[in-house]
């Protein structure tokens, strides 16, 4: 009596713990083992490409399978010889942990995750002669053993989805996934979702303000600043077989002959952050080509690329963070939810505004307009959020006068400001309210200049390119423009 019931408790929580992983974990292509599920794909395709192919399951981050043991190998090789010619090889996880070292060493070589970090793997059966000088490692089931080969060989591949991993899955996730068609390549990592679209080119101002995939996303061309985000994107250059992909990664100072330093990580709505990771391909950087794009000879693959010259770029979207804005250069792009259930606010930028264009300089802007679901319980409404940026130049100045005027003199001499259309205007670094900038300009004699329309916008068009992008927010810690006399 005693024993049986002893026995039930322990079975019965046997029984309960079928995990979700384990549940969905069937059919003849995969098998569940340990506590990974395997999916054998019979699909050629090249490793990088492979990698991007592991979404069977969201949430689980899926990649190329890791032999970890001995019973992994056992199981993945049933699983071969049970789906398909035992003689199959398949590509794994491994890659090289140094790919400018020795790919002889045994011990340059370790599982990748799908985000570019590794684990160390031990008791791998390489056979004598192996690793050769070669980036990637199948493993082939008909004598139990793994070899090196180059990346480009298109073969199957078997992905596998950890229940360590498990994350839960986001919309995000979703979207990405929901994105990818044999012309669009994505890779979901990190709460990031990168996307390629091999065949579509652009020149930096357009691929700038082009991530625009994923409403609701904060979308923009991809940053790389660590060894592990430039993996993922080279992993999507490789797959696409593109040989130049750009990236948000700029030289904002146009005069600079320097092409090793002053390199900006840019989006179409925040300030220019720097950046010093710059791991440059064979001959370059070259000066006076102020954009990065990656290139073939990973790690090594930072390439210096023209303005105007068309590349396809890799966008990444990630969830919108509010923040503070602080100074004239911030920016603020909210996605809110709140007040009665359902009420979601979204916020969508408008269309670019035509280019206004005065002497050599084009500025344009939008709109964050803000959408509120009808049931949200009635609030304030937001403010609208402007964004300006420059746009296409080269057009002649319809009048000029080289006539220095005291005023005119004045201004020049005052650092940020801009002498337009008899005025002399500046962008002035200060937070308050709008009565607090307006008194402020008062004390410098002059006033206010209360108006962003497309006129004012375009005679003040070289002040604001003084900046990459400058947001003005109406609301506290607003950019405020002087105006000081007329
Ligand atoms: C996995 O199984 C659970 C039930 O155990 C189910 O709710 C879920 O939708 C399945 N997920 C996938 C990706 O099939
Ligand atoms: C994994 O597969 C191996 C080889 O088939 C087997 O011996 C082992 O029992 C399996 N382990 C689990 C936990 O399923
Ligand atoms: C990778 O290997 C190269 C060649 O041996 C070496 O110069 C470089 O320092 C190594 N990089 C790292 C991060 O260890
Ligand atoms: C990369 O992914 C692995 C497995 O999902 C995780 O353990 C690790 O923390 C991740 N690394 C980073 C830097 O996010
Ligand atoms: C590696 O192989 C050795 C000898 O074959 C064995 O003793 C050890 O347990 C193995 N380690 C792992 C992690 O499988
Ligand atoms: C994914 O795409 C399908 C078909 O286009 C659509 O019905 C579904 O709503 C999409 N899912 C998400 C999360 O966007
Ligand atoms: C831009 O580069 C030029 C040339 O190197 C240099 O003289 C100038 O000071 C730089 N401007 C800024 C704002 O760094
Ligand atoms: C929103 O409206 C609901 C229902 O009218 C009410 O219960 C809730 O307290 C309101 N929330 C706020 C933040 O005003
Ligand atoms: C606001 O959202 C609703 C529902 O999602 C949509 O039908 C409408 O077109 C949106 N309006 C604007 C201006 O985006
Ligand atoms: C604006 O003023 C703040 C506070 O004095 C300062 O920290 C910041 O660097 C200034 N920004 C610019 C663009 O001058």
């Amino acid at each position: 009596m005693l024993f049986s019931l002893v026995i039930l408790l322990f079975i019965s929580p046997a029984v309960a713990a079928l995990t979700d992983l384990q549940a969905n974990c069937t059919g003849p292509d995969r098998r569940y083992n340990g506590t990974s599920c395997y999916v054998l794909l019979k699909i050629f395709k090249t490793h990088n490409a492979a990698k991007l192919s592991c979404n069977h399951y969201l949430g689980y981050s899926g990649h190329l399978y890791h032999i970890r043991n001995a019973a992994i190998q056992a199981a993945t090789s049933l699983l071969i010889s049970t789906y398909s010619a035992s003689t199959d090889w398949i590509w794994t996880g491994l890659e090289p942990i140094n790919s400018s070292a020795a790919l002889t060493d045994k011990n340059n070589w370790a599982h990748y995750f799908r985000n570019g970090t590794f684990v160390s793997a031990t008791n791998l059966s390489w056979p004598t002669g192996q690793p050769a000088a070669n980036n990637r490692v199948i493993y082939r089931p008909s004598d139990d053993k793994i070899y090196s080969k180059p990346e480009g060989t298109a073969l199957f591949h078997i992905c596998e989805y950890e229940e360590a991993l498990k994350l839960p899955v986001t919309d995000l996730e979703k979207k990405c996934v929901n994105l990818t068609s044999s012309s669009v390549l994505t890779s979901f990592v990190n709460d990031v979702c990168y996307v390629l679209q091999p065949a579509v080119t652009k020149i930096y101002n357009d691929a700038k303000v082009a991530c625009n995939a994923l409403n609701g996303y904060d979308g923009h061309l991809a940053h790389v600043r660590t060894m592990e985000e430039l993996w993922i994107v080279e992993t999507l250059r490789a797959a696409a077989n593109v040989a130049i992909v750009r990236l948000g990664i700029g030289q904002t100072n146009t005069s600079s002959t320097d092409p090793y330093t002053g390199w900006y990580l840019t989006t179409p709505t925040n300030p220019p952050e720097l950046t010093t990771f710059l791991p440059w391909a064979t001959s370059y950087p070259t000066a006076s080509m102020r954009t990065i794009g990656v290139t073939s000879g990973y790690p090594k693959s930072f390439a210096t690329l023209g303005f105007n010259a068309a590349y396809p770029f890799i966008c990444q979207y990630e969830s919108i963070t509010p923040t503070t804005t602080t100074t004239t250069t911030t920016t603020t792009t909210t996605t809110t939810a709140n007040a009665g259930e359902d009420c979601t606010v979204t916020s969508v930028w408008t269309d670019w505004s035509a280019c206004s264009q005065s002497c050599d300089k084009g500025i344009r802007s939008r709109v964050l307009m803000s959408n509120t679901s009808s049931n949200c319980n009635s609030t304030s409404t937001p403010t609208p959020t402007y964004q300006y940026e420059s746009c296409a130049t080269e057009v002649q100045c319809k009048s000029s006068s080289t006539k220095i005027t005291t005023l005119k003199s004045e201004c020049m001499g005052k650092t940020g400001s801009h002498f337009a259309y008899s005025s002399c205007y500046f962008l002035a670094n200060i937070s308050g309210t709008q009565a607090d900038a307006s008194d402020y300009c008062v004390t410098q004699g002059g006033q206010l200049a209360s108006l962003f329309g497309e006129d004012l916008v375009s005679q003040l068009g070289s002040l604001f390119l003084q900046f990459s992008s400058v947001q003005v927010i109406f609301t506290f810690n607003r950019a405020d423009i002087i105006d000081i006399g007329v």
